[in-house]
């Protein structure tokens, strides 16, 4: 069972897809991980994010094992992930890897910006998630301070509606909901809420499957 998980930043993905994970038992991947991943370590190397090629081998070179590194949870790696996830070698060099992550018994979820579409067009269960970019921007805003960081709510809006930008734009694997997706729109819901909506998609989606 193949659960896929697309939507924008901050509209309440990534937790609904751990939360769905623990529910069912299944495994979980956060493929942003991935791309913030391999930003990070083009930079470490001292390259550029525009260079495609340097950012392919970063990708076909990714040491799964370091998809904790707190680091990555920063704002500036996944406006850096955004960068390096345009380029269609990057995109190529992660596949295999979701691909083979999805591929695994009883069930996996996997949460990003093209699972429905691209990585595993054939999911069993397809959910795409919105909320008004005020709403994820005020999310957003406020799990930062909570960490810490002195941002400003206008500051994150623009960051975010930037990132949407440049996700819906790119020609390579765009952020866009699959045909055969149910939408989920988190605007006035709290995470309890998203969580019992997305069980009653997937719980109708799985008496449709027989
Ligand atoms: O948590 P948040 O939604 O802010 O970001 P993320 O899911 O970690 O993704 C960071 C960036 O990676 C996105 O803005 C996309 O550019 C890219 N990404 C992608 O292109 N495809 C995916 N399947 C997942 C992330």
């Amino acid at each position: 069972m193949i659960i896929a998980i697309d939507g924008p930043a901050a509209s309440g993905k990534g937790t609904l897809a751990r939360l769905i994970a623990e529910h069912l038992g299944y495994a979980c991947l956060d493929t942003g991980l991935l791309y913030r991943a391999v930003a990070r370590d083009v930079l470490a190397r001292g390259q550029s994010l525009e260079d495609e090629e340097f950012a392919a081998q970063a990708a076909r070179m990714i040491d799964t094992a370091t998809l904790d590194d707190p680091e990555l949870r920063s704002p500036g790696a996944g406006d850096a992930a955004s960068v390096v996830a345009k380029f269609p070698a990057v995109r190529q060099a992660l596949l295999a890897l979701q691909r083979a992550f999805a591929d695994q018994s009883p069930g996996a979820v996997l949460d990003g910006r093209d699972i429905g579409t691209v990585v595993c067009p054939d999911a069993d269960i397809k959910i795409f998630v919105t909320a008004d970019l005020a709403v994820r921007a005020q999310r957003r805003f406020e799990e930062l301070r909570r960490r810490g960081d002195p941002v400003t709510l206008e500051a994150v809006t623009e960051i975010l509606r930037l990132r949407d930008e440049r996700d819906q734009s790119r020609a390579d694997a765009p952020m866009r909901a699959a045909s055969d997706a149910d939408l989920l729109d988190t605007t006035e819901m709290d995470i309890e809420a998203a969580f019992d909506a997305a069980v009653g998609l997937i719980k109708r989606r799985i008496a449709r499957l027989g």
